[in-house]
């Protein structure tokens, strides 16, 4: 019961996860509104939350899933997923951190428009994130059902 409840959170998660992303890269354009770039930092704040769920609701299926932590532990599978969501984690650092300095001048100046520039880098990553984040069920699969065995 407790395994089923667990994977019911872990993939309500995701989407929510991928959802938020999308959203983000919708609304990073040229030219965005005020209200929206206010909207974007929430929404932020939020993606960062639900990715600590994730982390959270995945560390407990390692633990009390029915495969036992063993499996995934020695699973190539497993350490390639997680190597791809840190790696996602890293993508989120600077949008994050231009979405705060786009906040603070939005303080000074409530028509502050981030430069084209800006834009293009903030996308550039969140386009690096939605590209890892493909690979995560990919590993997960097989992960799931291949051992992909590894001794350290
Ligand atoms: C720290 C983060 C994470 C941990 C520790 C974790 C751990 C796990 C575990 C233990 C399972 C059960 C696999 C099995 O049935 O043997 C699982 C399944 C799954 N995970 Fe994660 N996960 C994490 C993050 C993610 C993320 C970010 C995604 C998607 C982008 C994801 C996608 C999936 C999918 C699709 C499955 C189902 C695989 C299948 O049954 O075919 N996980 N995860």
């Amino acid at each position: 019961m407790l395994d089923t409840l667990l994977a019911i959170a872990h993939h309500i998660l995701i989407f929510a996860l991928l959802g938020l992303l999308v959203a983000e890269m919708i609304w990073v354009r040229d030219g965005i509104p005020a209200a929206t770039m206010k909207t974007l930092i929430r929404v932020d704040g939020i993606y960062g939350a639900v990715a600590g769920l994730t982390i959270i609701v995945g560390i407990c299926r390692v633990i009390w899933g029915l495969k036992g932590a063993e499996y995934y532990l020695h699973n190539l599978f497993f350490w390639l997923k997680m190597a791809t969501f840190v790696l996602v984690g890293v993508c989120t650092v600077p949008p994050t951190l231009a979405f705060q300095r786009w906040r603070k001048a939005l303080a000074g100046d409530e028509g502050y428009l981030p430069s084209s520039g800006d834009i293009a880098k903030v996308r550039r990553w969140l386009r690096a994130q939605l590209h890892l984040f493909v690979l995560i069920p990919i590993f997960a699969a097989l992960m799931a059902r291949y051992s992909g065995y590894i001794t350290f």
